[in-house]
């Protein structure tokens, strides 16, 4: 076969092939098989010394010819190629701005903190500081200075974690104590006494352990929140009016309190706090003369424990308690939680679980 005719048949298939490739990819195989440095064509290209005088003219613009056209077809496929490319990848990475989007979920404050937080509002109102003690404490912090005798119950084993074995009275002189963790916000009344400057307002808020096993009305970690006022010339009545105000303030105005008298190692007159029953009204019974559950009948809700500081541990923590005098308190924060939202099971604050959490 003529040359001429050689490289016209080629220029066919290569058009052929160029209109068949359907990627980009395919297209530059196409390319490289014929306008490559070993393409088909070029092989003409440069074969042309070869070729006859007489046919080298014809051949040479044949030659010529194909590669403009196959370069032109090239031209052409490669843009219709990449256009629907272009829009292929557009398509596949599509964003459906229509889909519905995905719901974040808000969380809520615990309500222990949110009870907690109030309570620190409620005294930062009144001018007192907010401190926070340590949770593993020695046994000086949560029972020796607090006036706790060396055979008080809450030092055994049954009632209290050790860290560091509980050695007993012997050692329970400040700085040799057995490490336990802390049965009481009652040992940062110690610390704030030791490190503060007089006179003291603080409330301590935070976490204290009992060795109990989790029913409805016990749980072995759980929230206290401690009061300390120690200044010249605080009486019961300081004590009286400051916590009647803070039950009004937690559970509402109409709430009366009242003051039974009771025994804490640490205060000296002790007495526990009841608060009038929001259920009953303080009447002890329903509208339709039952018997209020809620109180028991009794019209009142056991709320805290207080009293006045013992001189004991005032001098303990080298206070001299014939000028200084004041009273403590300590709140269950649990305690208020379920008496605030009737909560019938304390377990159910710690379960985590969204449809009780989120009610609050
Ligand atoms: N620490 C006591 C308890 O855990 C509560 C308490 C009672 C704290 C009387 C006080 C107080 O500060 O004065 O049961």
């Amino acid at each position: 076969m003529a040359i001429v005719d050689e490289v016209v048949q080629l220029r066919d298939a290569t058009l052929a092939s160029i209109s068949e490739a359907q990627t980009s990819e395919a297209l530059e195989k196409v390319r490289v098989n014929v306008l490559g440095k070993a393409g088909t064509l070029t092989g003409y290209l440069r074969g042309m010394g070869q070729v006859a005088k007489e046919e080298r003219a014809a051949v040479g613009k044949t030659v010529n010819e194909v590669r403009n056209v196959v370069e032109a077809a090239l031209e052409e496929r490669k843009a219709v190629l990449a256009a629907a490319e272009l829009e292929a990848s557009i398509e596949s990475s599509a964003v459906d701005v229509t889909q519905p989007g995905r719901a974040q979920q808000m969380g809520t404050r615990h309500l222990i903190n949110a009870i907690s937080d109030q309570i620190s509002e409620l005294f930062l109102g009144l001018g007192y500081t907010v401190l926070t003690g340590p949770e593993v404490e020695t046994d000086w912090y949560n029972f020796t200075a607090l006036n706790a005798p060396a055979d008080h119950p809450s030092r055994g084993l049954a009632d209290t974690f050790y860290v560091k074995d509980n050695t007993g009275a012997e050692t329970a002189v400040k700085g040799e104590s057995a490490v336990l963790l802390r049965t009481q916000t009652s040992g940062v009344q110690v610390h704030a006494m030791e490190d503060r400057e007089l006179p003291i307002y603080m409330i301590a808020p935070g976490k204290v352990y009992r060795r109990d096993v989790a029913d409805p009305s016990h749980l072995p970690q759980f929230h206290q929140c401690e009061g300390l006022v120690v200044d010249k010339g605080i009486t019961f009545g300081d004590l009286k009016g400051t916590l009647d105000y803070f039950c009004k303030q937690l559970f509402g105005e109409d709430r009366k309190t009242r003051f039974r008298a009771h025994y804490f190692p640490f205060t000296e007159p002790s007495a526990e706090a009841d608060v009038s029953c929001g259920v009953c009204d303080g009447t002890g019974h329903l509208e339709n003369g039952d018997k209020c559950r809620m109180c028991k009948g009794t019209g009142w809700i056991e709320i805290l424990g207080c009293g006045m500081v013992d001189p004991n541990v005032l001098e303990m923590s080298g206070i001299d308690p014939e000028e200084y005098s004041g009273f403590a308190f300590g709140v269950g924060i649990e305690r208020v939680a379920c008496l605030k939202y009737n909560v019938p099971d304390l377990r159910m604050l710690l379960e985590g679980d969204m449809r009780f959490l989120r009610q609050f």
